[in-house]
């Protein structure tokens, strides 16, 4: 069954809060990202998990290895179950991060950010690509051998990455809109049912949820659609 993740974009801890207790049980994973946890960190995780939340905690980390490593082993201690880190670290920076997990925290690569065209990865890194995709696709090999748990990664490709990494691997998709509903800033979305259906084991939920007038209904709607793509 498809995981559905919550995504906490609220300012405040308090706000985080009130959504939790609006929703409880009904999301499998809330996730914290850099926002919020610089606002609240540490004490916002523990008031979550003393509500019973699994944490999804989008830091995105790239640093060295020995850094990254710790901060790992710091976010296991919180009971985060699942953490981003960039895929373009390397390989010693992924594989101290695994180590350092030691199967007490999932951890999930992202490879190139969907905010990136192939123009900015082209002046970043400072060569011609043939296409972002195909780096997408490269760098996840790059997490998958390092013993990443997983990718963040669009719906597009979701099925090129379920493909390359295994059917144990966590394909963590955002962007997810009900048919019909605003695409608010996302260009590359899909409904949860395509998501699964193209072997998403995540759906990361964020406006479709949080602007709903009944956010409860909203997420009671999308699981039924992501149900729907098991079949
Ligand atoms: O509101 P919406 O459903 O678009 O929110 C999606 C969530 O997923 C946000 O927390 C956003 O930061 C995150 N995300 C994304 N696209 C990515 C990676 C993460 O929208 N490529």
């Amino acid at each position: 069954m498809a995981q559905l993740i919550v995504a906490l974009d609220v300012p405040s801890p308090t706000e985080a809060l009130d959504l939790v207790d609006r929703l409880g049980g009904e999301a499998d994973f809330y996730k914290v990202g850099l926002e919020l946890y610089t606002r609240a960190g540490p004490p916002l995780i523990a008031a979550l998990r003393e509500r019973g939340a699994r944490i999804f905690l989008d830091l995105k980390l790239h640093d060295i290895p020995n850094t990254v490593a710790r901060a790992v082993e710091a976010a296991a201690a919180m009971e985060v179950e699942l953490l981003t880190l960039h895929a373009t670290g390397g390989s010693a920076m992924l594989e101290a991060a695994r180590d350092a997990a030691d199967g007490s925290v999932d951890l999930l690569a992202v490879t190139v950010l969907t905010s990136l065209g192939a123009s900015d990865v082209e002046e970043i890194w400072g060569r011609e690509l043939h296409s972002v995709r195909e780096e997408v696709v490269r760098l996840a090999g790059l997490a998958r051998d390092a013993g990443v748990d997983g990718v963040v990664s669009s719906a597009q490709e979701a099925r090129d990455l379920r493909r390359l990494l295994g059917p144990e691997a966590h394909v963590v998709t955002p962007g997810i809109r009900l048919a019909g509903g605003d695409t608010h800033d996302q260009n590359r979305i899909a409904t949860p049912e395509a998501a699964v259906r193209d072997g998403a084991s995540h759906l990361v939920i964020g406006r479709a949820v949080t602007l709903a007038d009944d956010p409860v209904e909203a997420l009671a709607r999308i699981r039924a659609s992501a149900d729907a793509g098991e079949r």
